[in-house]
């Protein structure tokens, strides 16, 4: 089937494996401009991943992996990759990715850059399985929200939440997709916006403000979200904001899907509870975009994440298909084969 989707390289090798790089588009300053970041020091891409200029947590874990290379470079390997694993706490695909780095047992960066490659691809690859599992869930000729990025920039391909809505597009299915502002850093007014517009996806933005008149006005049929970390009984983590949004959901009657990939899951955490939340800085609350929009001193509460209880999701989509109803079993039955065969998360605990 020919491929409409035409995706920026917003993570990329530049180079070969002893002298090469990495360069990464910086989504902060989207949609303005098109600008990369090349990242030759380790330091360099734990200050992108810290500063949101490669996020989503698939593209964390990516981009944590050819870091490795880099600090493989350096003669550094583990002690860099040590160091990568603190740039984030949520998102388990950052130390799921690095753990798989160090597992190959060796610090030879052409061998390491092949695994990099290896992870990059089979998450394209999961994006596009999730698209196919997600797309007959989608109300045809319906409305979707879906908020902050879980999109192309999120992952190494189509994205988790918009890959039904990509492969929609792709083959005609209409679907009008309502993105979240996603305050306080705005990815689904910066970053889904824009990309679901460059590629021609019938995208309206809306306030977060604004997600229960949608819903009460019919104009939204269902939630799909991504995951930055799901626990064993499928509670998720995701931006600030999900959990909202799963509670407006039930109110209206509306299914709630969570979209990630088996790289998501972290089945060493019994439940949401445990999964640890990234706190961020007040000024992203105050002044995030320029001038003050708050008294300057005033207290702030900045979580970038919260939990969403699996009581309130109808079905996780994943690659190997989809979790539905989200129980311990159904997960673990899932999930649990496909992570049995690969590294658990340490350095997350
Ligand atoms: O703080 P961010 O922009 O990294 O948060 C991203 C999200 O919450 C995404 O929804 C999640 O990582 C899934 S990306 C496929």
């Amino acid at each position: 089937m020919p491929r409409m989707i035409d995706l920026l390289k917003h993570i990329e090798w530049v180079g070969d494996a002893a002298t090469g790089h990495l360069r990464l588009l910086d989504q902060t300053l989207l949609p303005g401009e098109v600008a990369y970041l090349d990242c030759r020091d380790v330091e360099a891409v734990w200050r992108a991943i810290k500063r949101l200029s490669v996020r989503g947590a698939p593209a964390i874990g990516i981009a944590a992996a050819y870091g490795c290379v880099i600090g493989a470079q350096h003669g550094e390997f583990i002690k860099q990759a040590d160091y990568l694993a603190t740039s984030r706490p949520t998102a388990v695909n950052l130390f799921w990715a690095i753990d798989r780095m160090k597992l190959l047992g060796t610090d030879d960066p052409a061998q390491l850059l092949d695994e990099a490659k290896t992870i990059h691809a089979e998450d394209e690859a999961m994006c596009r399985a999730i698209g196919e599992h997600g797309l007959p869930l989608m109300p045809e000729g319906g409305g979707v929200l879906t908020h902050c990025n879980a999109g192309a920039l999120a992952t190494g391909g189509i994205g988790t939440a918009t890959a039904p809505m990509y492969l929609a597009k792709e083959r005609g299915v209409e679907l009008a997709v309502f993105a979240d502002e996603t305050r306080p850093l705005l990815q689904g007014a910066r970053l889904t916006a824009w990309e679901l517009g460059r590629a021609s996806v019938d995208v309206t933005l809306i306030c977060d403000d604004m997600a229960a008149t949608v819903m009460r006005q019919g104009k939204v049929n269902a939630v799909i979200t991504g995951a930055d970390r799901i626990a064993a009984n499928g509670d998720a983590a995701n931006k600030i904001g999900t959990y909202n949004l799963a509670v407006l959901a039930k109110h209206h009657g509306l299914p709630f899907y969570v979209a990630a990939p088996s790289s998501t899951f972290d089945l060493s955490l019994s439940t949401g509870d445990d999964i640890p939340i990234e706190q961020r800085a007040a000024d992203e609350i105050i002044s995030g975009f320029g001038p003050a929009t708050a008294p300057v001193d005033v207290k702030t509460f900045n979580p970038a994440f919260d939990v969403t209880p699996a009581e309130l999701i109808t079905a996780l989509v994943t690659e190997r298909g989809v979790i539905e109803p989200v129980t311990t079993d159904r997960v673990a039955a899932v999930i649990g084969a496909a992570q049995a065969s690969s590294p658990k998360p340490q350095a997350s605990k």
